[in-house]
């Protein structure tokens, strides 16, 4: 296989809180053996010297030598003198990162009639590839129950070749889902509860269960995340689609326009306020997401926004193609959006009105997409993206000078590690964290493709864009 990074991660233990919250619960999640060269390949005791690279964290940078013992940073210094027995990787001309985290991913997930075709070695396989050496995947509850969902997803997480770690949705509630958010927080460490406004009839929760959760988040110390989308207004929108005879692709982000978007942040925003409590709007999409968030942000209030690469780096361009399987490669929600916000929302990336890139990794392969041949409501909503976040956001942020080498770091690794409390073990090239690492080569170039990725899906939305080995 080609690597397009070097990596090495620990096969460490994973202590998962959030620091937004007052909690003291944990949540160790285990990664699975190494995977010969795809996964964490350096056993425990490998000892490892990267050598006169740039060693870059988030606030700092310098050429130093990383030294590694064990999956562990044991030293950070500049001509590091060390024995025979130890591996020596040299560095020098290149970026020696933090791995990337991705807080945002669907590995194994159920939905829409279907599953991703990505499991949890599938997907990790493909994000150590791509740079990223932890995700945070959801967990989906089963029938409403929070147990039944987390051994579901502890099951399917046994593949797994990498750290990762859990927010939980909520997709009703009563005394049993309350009393079950406790036992996530207190007992199983989980404590970032997502909330859809979107999909009704599956996923969907109204205003006054979102009310209740946002309540229960607090009085735990939780994270609530909210999918913002009015759901009954895009229920609405689609029916309209119907009607006027617009079956395609196209029928998807017609009948779900920014604005909807944009009120349901708005309103999810104002309900946290309202509470008290943080908010973190998950795949912020449009112009009108943003400006909600910005607006929050400067009146003190706490929420963070996370943009995902495919809302970044693509338009609504090709929902349009009058080739069905390369239209409904693009379906996701809410959707890619017309030129133009993509723009907006790098800028408010390197502004810091958002704060960390995800994926959203979701991914269908075009026999799943064609469930929706006939009717546009019936394709898999989902788009990949965990093996090419880490090379986009270098190529459409650094690359165009709108953030710098430090920023980077943060907004794929230090913040979401900051955020979800694994920081500095997470996130960080200092002694004592994990030597989740990885080296990037500024002046090498390759281009992304469906043929040479490491996702099981079979079409690519960069398919051509550029990366760096
Ligand atoms: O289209 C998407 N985003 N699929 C995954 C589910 C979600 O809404 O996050
Ligand atoms: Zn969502
Ligand atoms: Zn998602």
């Amino acid at each position: 296989m080609a690597y397009r990074f070097y990596f090495f991660c620990s096969l460490s233990l994973l202590l998962l809180t959030h620091s937004l919250s007052n909690s003291q619960s944990n949540q160790f999640c285990e990664a699975g053996i190494g995977y010969g060269e795809v996964g964490c390949g350096l056993s425990s005791s490998t000892k490892l010297l990267i050598k006169g690279g740039t060693v870059v964290n988030a606030h700092h940078q310098e050429v130093a030598d990383v030294y590694v013992e064990d999956g562990i940073i044991v030293a950070v210094k500049p001509d590091l003198k060390v024995t025979d027995d130890v591996k020596v990787i040299d560095a020098t001309g290149k970026f020696v990162m933090p791995g990337g985290i991705d807080p945002h991913t669907h590995l194994a997930m159920e939905f829409m009639g279907t599953e991703t075709i990505d499991d949890f070695f599938s997907g990790q396989a493909a994000a150590l590839a791509g740079g990223t050496t932890m995700h945070i995947d959801f967990v989906i509850p089963v029938n409403g129950s929070l147990i039944a969902g987390l051994e579901s997803y502890e099951e399917k997480a046994k593949k797994s070749c990498m750290d990762y770690g859990f927010h939980m949705a909520i997709t009703k509630f009563d005394d049993s889902v309350s009393r079950d958010m406790e036992i996530m927080v207190k007992e199983k460490g989980i404590n970032s509860f997502k909330f859809f406004l979107a999909y009704k009839g599956s996923l969907m929760v109204n205003d006054e269960l979102l009310l209740e959760g946002l309540k229960q988040c607090k009085s735990l110390g939780a994270l609530a995340m909210v999918h913002a989308e009015n759901g009954d207004a895009v229920f609405e929108g689609q029916k309209r689609m119907i009607q006027l005879g617009i079956t395609g692709p196209e029928g998807h982000a017609l009948s779900r326009p920014p604005l909807l978007e944009g009120e349901a942040t708005a309103r999810a925003i104002r309900l946290a306020g309202f509470v008290n409590t943080p908010l973190y709007v998950v795949h912020v999409m449009s112009i009108d997401a943003m400006e909600e968030i910005a607006k929050a942000r400067k009146s003190g209030q706490r929420v963070v926004g996370e943009p995902v690469v495919s809302g970044l780096v693509l338009d609504d361009s090709g929902l349009w193609d009058s080739d069905f399987a390369t239209a409904s490669k693009f379906v996701m929600s809410p959707p890619i959006r017309a030129a133009g916000h993509n723009k907006v929302l790098q800028g408010a990336l390197s502004n810091g009105v958002l704060q960390l890139v995800g994926t959203d990794h979701c991914v269908f392969n075009s026999t799943q997409k064609a469930f929706g041949i006939d009717d546009f409501r019936k394709i898999p909503n989902g788009v990949n993206g965990i093996e090419e976040r880490m090379h986009l956001v270098w190529d459409t942020m650094v690359e165009s000078g709108q953030i710098s080498v430090n920023d980077f770091v943060r907004v794929t690794s230090t913040e979401c590690a900051r955020i979800f409390n694994i920081y500095p073990r997470k996130g960080a090239i200092i002694t004592g964290s994990d030597a989740d690492i990885i080296i990037l080569n500024p002046n090498s170039s390759f281009e992304i493709n469906a043929q040479s990725h490491h996702s099981r899906t079979d079409t690519n939305v960069y398919e051509g864009r550029r990366g760096k080995l």
